[in-house]
């Protein structure tokens, strides 16, 4: 990040304009005096650093600087973060990748990790001080997790046991709950076998991983052969180097379960290898428009699974939510991190993640 893309303003958003004050009334709609706070100091009128963009682009419409404290509504929580977690799917919304400008600002990223601090009327006043992993801070609503504080709806702050660390839980949050689904969304995988396609990458990888926690036997493939641990994967495939018959010599009968992240570059293979009622569950394409062998997979009697995380039922998150904890819990589940940004380079940060080429999480460092 060089200075000219960083705007540090520690007094342009005390006196923020119309727009996010009323974006802010939408979020931040909690009495101030119902609310139970983390010891004795209040924070009314002192503000957090936080990121944000007013309008989509590219990385530089990202600014840096100070915005007023949120305060929890009825059934929130405020968490006061450690690591804020980025994804392909935070880059796309800044860039209009799919959606327009849903707020007038936003404070990008979904996932993250921290202390809740204080809580809103009717929330669990015993969570105050509690450590959490955060999820969907960013779905459906403007401000995300890319702050010192944020304020979301109980249940999107999950208990974070003591043995799982912040970065794991800033990293659970769009890849884990995309992952549970991937592999969960039909019911159990024990003794069955799945294949998750690129498990290099941060869905992937949990996914492979939670197959293996649930008694799956995975094969993961790589577009080219790759050193490196993998976890939660019993055989790896290259992609480059007939991959049809690999599979098929690990699992004669087909794969059971496929884990998909590039439909359009994949599906013949998965028309290939997959059983008989099998199922393919894909989360990203390169093409917009793929095309597939109907007719194998027609005999195949597949079925295929478009996902996308932001509109899962609330009780499929909550579902995800719980096991990725118990799985975390248990040690079964690790996410590398590949770098961790402080708040001021984000724009940094989001061209990482954009980049293609970094494997593991790319995290913010929000202090505390
Ligand atoms: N639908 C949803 O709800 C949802 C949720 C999360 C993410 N996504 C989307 O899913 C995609 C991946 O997200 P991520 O967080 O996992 O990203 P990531 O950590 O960057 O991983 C992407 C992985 O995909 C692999 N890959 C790319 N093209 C491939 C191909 N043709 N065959 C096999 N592997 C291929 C890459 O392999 P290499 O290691 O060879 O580069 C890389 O390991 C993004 O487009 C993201 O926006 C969708």
């Amino acid at each position: 990040m060089t200075g000219d893309r960083v705007r540090f303003d520690a007094h342009v958003r005390m006196d923020a304009g119309p727009c996010y004050q009323q974006a802010a009334s939408a979020q931040f709609s909690g009495r101030f005096r119902r609310v139970r706070r983390l010891g004795a100091r209040s924070r009314q009128g002192r503000g957090v650093r936080a990121a944000w963009y007013d309008r989509q682009g590219p990385s530089s419409v990202l600014e840096v600087g100070e915005l007023p404290t949120p305060e929890p509504g009825e059934g929130e929580v405020r968490v006061r973060l450690t690591r804020s977690g980025i994804n392909p799917g935070d880059t796309k919304k800044r860039e209009a990748r799919f959606i327009g400008m849903a707020y007038p600002r936003v404070i990008p990223h979904s996932d993250g990790a921290g202390v809740i601090d204080a809580v809103g009327s009717g929330a669990d006043t015993a969570r105050v001080g509690r450590r959490a992993w955060v999820h969907g801070a960013q779905s459906y609503r403007p401000f995300g997790t890319a702050a010192e504080y944020v304020v979301v709806p109980e249940a999107l702050a999950v208990d974070l046991p003591d043995r799982v660390s912040d970065e794991l839980g800033a990293s659970l949050g769009i890849p884990g709950i995309t992952a549970h689904r991937a592999v969960f969304q039909d019911g159990s995988v024990a003794g069955l076998t799945v294949l998750v396609q690129g498990v290099r990458g941060g869905v992937s990888s949990l996914a492979a991983q939670l197959a293996t926690w649930g008694g799956a036997t995975v094969i993961g493939s790589v577009r080219h052969p790759s050193t490196g641990d993998l976890p939660g994967v019993a055989a790896l495939v290259a992609l480059d180097d007939d991959p049809a018959a690999a599979i098929r010599r690990i699992a004669p009968d087909g794969v059971a379960r496929i884990v998909e992240v590039a439909f359009d570059a994949n599906i013949d293979l998965d028309a290939a290898v997959i059983a008989n009622l099998g199922t393919i569950t894909a989360f990203a394409t390169g093409a917009d428009r793929p095309e597939f062998p109907f007719w194998p997979m027609l005999f195949q009697n597949t079925t295929i699974h478009l996902i996308g995380s932001d509109d899962f039922p609330p009780e499929a998150k909550a579902h995800a939510a719980a096991d990725l904890t118990a799985a975390a819990e248990a040690g079964a589940l690790s996410a590398p991190v590949a770098a961790v940004y402080p708040l001021d380079r984000i724009a940094e940060a989001h061209d990482a993640v954009d980049s293609g080429s970094v494997h593991g999480r790319v995290l913010l460092d929000l202090g505390a």
